[in-house]
């Protein structure tokens, strides 16, 4: 789960290693724990590589110190190998002739190994990906044509992989199986990347490789063939990436950034998809069977329609974790729809439900931010949510426009629904709670030494405490656990006692659950915790109060997570964390 990145200049007056660094910078996204550049400058391979981020390594190393017109970058999130700089990519074959800069698993590798150790080749990294240089050059030693030497190299590997290939006699060789691979054509030259963030401004047009293809860069142009040989004929399309919004404004992270954005990127989801949403609909009312699958925070959106599908269209929908899919053969067939929400579009258990759906021949309708996004070349149908980037690695502007998609389908299924006229009801609160985030960060006073953390919620206020743990978790580092309220005296009530914190969800949207969380809050008091309530309505009990804003009911599960945002994010500032990239992640989850 890294970015790949290559670049062949026309002018042997640029660096690839300018071009390459930027790149980088926009790809952290897809792991950022170490980064490498390798360059071709008189016929010698230059390799730089380190622990860190791009802009840590690049200030220590001088990356860009590095000349050629041809090179391969690399930003890595670590899979095989520790964090370490002999782990970290380009890789390079025997005698220092081929580098290679890899995404996914080859699962085959410890096999290949042995195979090429026995014939004397000596690894140097814990990697998987040092297999491909070394078998491509094996193969290529023998073969002496690249595009068969390829083709051969690939029948050898098991998994879903990219990678990218610099060869001496300056060409790239881009292979893509089941991980992107993007190749972007420019007045300056070709580059080979990850994602379309990678492409920088002198990039004009792009084509998608589809997997089980690969392309050969050279002076002379490009090919392309798939994985038999047969030569391939892809159309490019016009790079519509707007190059502006990848800043932070005034903020200083992305996170807080992407927060505030909220206030209008709910106004905006889904609004370039008005006759999609008539599609799902007509979809979804013929089919007899709905499932809803996604990862993560996308996963928690899925499990806000598991709620709000049967109260408002008097339907049932299944959501099933994308990670899960395989364990549920028999839902699948020609009767059902899944819908998959997912930000990127790219994460491969996401990926892999969709194809285990699709090939029962069930529809496939998504929830996506990145409209080129290979969910997006796999579903029937998709409602973009149309948010715009969102850099930091804890998902939220994306949740919020994923839910208000989900209300906005409702309203299809049931008009009294009206959820666009009440969006700015919606968007008014959330402004009320970003202006006043006081009682937010007196809050995070008091937690910023605890250990553990409980979040209690009924109904669809459930997956929202699932959701406010995910964020706790990823950006504080603290244990946080999103719990059924009516759940906690089935067993969580033995870790509360007087050193604990239990953040309950309680806006009184309706009177049973109100008074049953009351209740709930009692017994946890009596066993000496403190409770923090969310709520639009004060109540003795709660030891400490962050105030809601009044919404229409059906509305606080988009307006509640908020204060789970902004706790998470002044937490995570309050404990030294870097609230953007948080250790051990990535924004984009491309292996399985
Ligand atoms: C959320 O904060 C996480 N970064 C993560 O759980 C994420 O939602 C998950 O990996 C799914 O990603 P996707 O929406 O891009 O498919």
């Amino acid at each position: 789960m890294c970015s790949i990145i290559g670049c062949l200049h026309s002018d042997s007056n640029l660096d690839a290693s300018i071009t390459l660094i930027e790149s980088m910078r926009k790809m952290e996204y897809r792991g950022y724990d170490s980064v490498g550049i390798a360059t071709l400058n008189d016929n010698q391979i230059l390799l730089k590589k380190g622990v860190g981020r791009v802009s840590v390594v690049n200030q220590k190393l001088s990356l860009n110190d590095l000349n050629g017109e041809i090179g391969i970058g690399h930003t890595r999130w670590a899979t095989h190998g520790g964090v370490t700089e002999l782990n970290a990519h380009p890789h390079l074959s025997a005698e220092d002739k081929i580098a290679v800069v890899h995404n996914g698993i080859i699962e085959n590798h410890l096999d290949l190994k042995n195979d090429l150790k026995s014939h004397g080749i000596i690894f140097k990294s814990e990697t998987d990906t040092e297999v491909i240089p070394n078998l491509l050059l094996s193969i290529l030693n023998k073969k002496n044509e690249i595009k068969s030497a390829v083709i051969k190299t690939v029948s050898k590997l098991t998994g879903q992989y990219s990678f990218i290939a610099m060869l001496k006699n300056k060409s790239l060789i881009g292979v893509k199986n089941h991980e992107p691979l993007i190749l972007g054509l420019g007045p300056d030259g070709y580059v080979l990347s990850s994602d379309i963030l990678g492409f920088s401004k002198n990039v004009n047009d792009v084509i998608y490789l589809d997997d089980e293809q690969f392309v050969i860069v050279n002076s002379n142009g490009y090919s392309i063939y798939d994985f038999k040989g047969n030569p391939i004929n892809l159309t490019s399309t016009k790079l519509t990436k707007t190059f502006e919004t990848w800043d932070k404004g005034h903020y200083d992270h992305f996170t807080i950034k992407e927060i505030h954005e909220q206030t209008s990127t709910i106004l905006q989801s889904g609004i370039h998809s008005l006759n999609e949403f008539n599609t799902f609909f007509n979809i979804l009312k013929n089919s007899k069977r709905i499932y809803i699958t996604g990862s993560g925070t996308s996963y928690n959106s899925a499990l806000v329609a598991k709620y709000l599908f049967p109260k408002i269209a008097g339907m049932n929908i299944e959501p099933i974790l994308s990670s899960e899919m395989n364990f549920f053969e028999n839902c699948f067939d020609e009767h059902s729809t899944l819908i998959a929400i997912s930000q990127s579009g790219e994460s491969a258990d996401v990926l892999n439900a969709v194809a285990f759906a699709k090939e029962r021949n069930s529809r496939i309708l998504s929830i996506v931010n990145t409209t080129t996004s290979s969910l997006v070349k796999s579903s029937d149908s998709f409602i973009g949510l149309n948010c715009g980037y969102e850099v930091g690695v804890a998902a939220t502007k994306s949740f919020t426009s994923q839910i208000t998609i989900l209300y906005r389908l409702l309203e299809k299924f049931n008009p009294t629904q009206k959820t666009t006229s009440q969006l700015n009801l919606v968007v008014d609160a959330i402004s009320k709670i970003l202006n006043d985030q006081k009682p937010v960060i007196d809050i995070c006073n008091k937690l910023k030494d605890v250990d553990h953390l409980y979040i209690l919620g009924r109904g669809a206020h459930y997956p929202i405490a699932k959701e406010g743990a995910l964020k706790i978790k990823e950006l504080t580092y603290i244990h946080a656990e999103g719990i059924a309220a009516g759940e906690l005296k089935h067993g969580p009530l033995a870790l509360i006692d007087n050193s604990t914190y239990v953040i309950m969800i309680n806006p009184k949207d309706d009177s049973s659950i109100y008074a049953d969380n009351i209740s709930n809050a009692s017994e946890i008091k009596s066993r000496g915790a403190k409770i923090i309530g969310i709520s639009n309505e004060y109540d003795q009990i709660y030891d400490y109060w962050i105030p809601l804003p009044d919404v229409p009911k059906i509305f606080y599960p988009l307006i509640e997570i908020v204060p789970f945002q902004l706790i998470a994010y002044h937490l995570s500032i309050e404990r030294g964390n870097d609230p953007d990239y948080p250790r051990n992640l990535a924004k984009s989850v491309t292996v399985k």
